[in-house]
């Protein structure tokens, strides 16, 4: 990590004592035949004015749930518990039609699915007219000279000829751009990011970031950065919550997850990522984690945890320090 990141992340740590988001005690269960699905359990995190948090965690942790539950996007076969508060509004209570205004509004998502996220039979300018129609209210001339302004912001060349483009003609990064367009459209205050360079090869990958943290630095746009990548993390975020089993089992700066993790999950993604094959980013962590409708009482790490014993059965209480929390009794 480099030390421009550990000199920012200290910055803002002073500055921001006032938080944007405040999620506390998010519980999201799914109804699948008999089961119930605990996709979320007790997830409690903070993101500062101005920060970007990372959530990592393996395939099916709960990451892009938690993104999707912010904007109340779970779908209708979840039930949800807690509390969401946004600039001192709970967005667990508010009806859908108050929602709406934030979605995409205040609140802007890039969701993980690049290539359904854009309507394959209408071009871009349109989509993105409508998006500055629904949330800024601008006429068609409006929507297409402040269109040209977003493409120009996101580095999209020759955007009025963009605009008339359909998403099949434009390259993956091109459309990613694009939807990044369509996010920062509102003008939000914070912007959720669904793994928005898995899909793209490594040099996009790296104008894609470069790009995210030129929007946080200049329009001082909060994020939440979701990835299964930890190099993506050193390189772009302030603060890392790492999710297991529907759980957030650590949290801390940059730094201080990097230098002296404490969970052992968290010890062994990174020893993942220091053994694995150059270019490969995939976890190897032995064994696989609990089924979400049948989990143990105690830590769900410790059927593959190398340190766990008797007592790790038991309810684990998390250790708090300032900004640092870690779901292991051990540790
Ligand atoms: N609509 C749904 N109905 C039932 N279960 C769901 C639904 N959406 C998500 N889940 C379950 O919730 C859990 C968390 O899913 P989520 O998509 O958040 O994982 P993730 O951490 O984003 O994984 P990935 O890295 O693969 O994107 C998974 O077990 C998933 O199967
Ligand atoms: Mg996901």
């Amino acid at each position: 990590m480099s030390t421009a990141t550990t000199a920012l992340s200290g910055e803002l740590a002073a500055k921001s004592a006032e938080n944007i988001l405040e999620i506390r005690g998010l519980t999201l269960n799914f109804k699948a035949g008999g089961n119930t699905i605990h996709a979320l359990r007790g997830v409690d995190l903070t993101l500062a004015n101005g920060e970007i948090l990372a959530i990592v965690g393996e395939s099916g942790s709960g990451k892009s749930v938690t993104g999707l539950s912010i904007l109340r996007l779970h779908g209708k076969t979840a039930t949800m518990a807690g509390s969401i508060n946004f600039r001192g509004r709970d967005l667990i209570g508010l009806d859908e039609e108050e929602m709406r205004s934030y979605r995409g509004g205040k609140i802007a998502m890039i969701f993980q699915e690049p290539m359904t996220a854009l309507n394959p039979v209408f071009t871009v300018g349109f989509q993105l007219a409508e998006v500055l129609k629904l949330h800024c209210n601008l006429d068609r001339a409006a929507a297409e000279k402040r269109s040209i302004e977003l493409m120009n912001k996101v580095g999209i060349p020759e955007p009025e000829l963009r605009l008339k483009s359909f998403p099949f003609q434009l390259s993956g990064g091109m459309r990613q751009r694009i939807l990044i367009a369509m996010a920062l459209a509102a003008a939000p205050e914070i912007l959720i990011a669904d793994e928005p360079t898995t899909a793209l090869d490594v040099t996009i990958q790296s104008q894609i970031l470069r790009l995210l943290r030129q929007i946080n630095e200049t329009e001082k746009t909060a994020m939440i950065f979701i990835t299964h990548d930890l190099g993506i993390v050193a390189k772009l975020a302030h603060r890392v919550a790492v999710m297991y089993a529907g759980e957030i089992v650590e949290y801390g700066s940059v730094a201080e997850i990097f230098s002296s993790a404490k969970h052992p999950y968290t010890q062994a993604l990174l020893a993942s990522v220091h053994d694995a094959p150059r270019g490969q980013k995939l976890f190897a962590i032995a064994g696989s984690p609990p089924v979400l409708t049948s989990l143990p009482a105690g830590c769900a790490f410790a059927a593959r945890c190398n340190y766990a014993e008797q007592r790790c059965n038991a309810t684990v209480t998390p250790q708090k320090m300032a900004n640092r929390m870690w779901r292991c009794i051990r540790a």
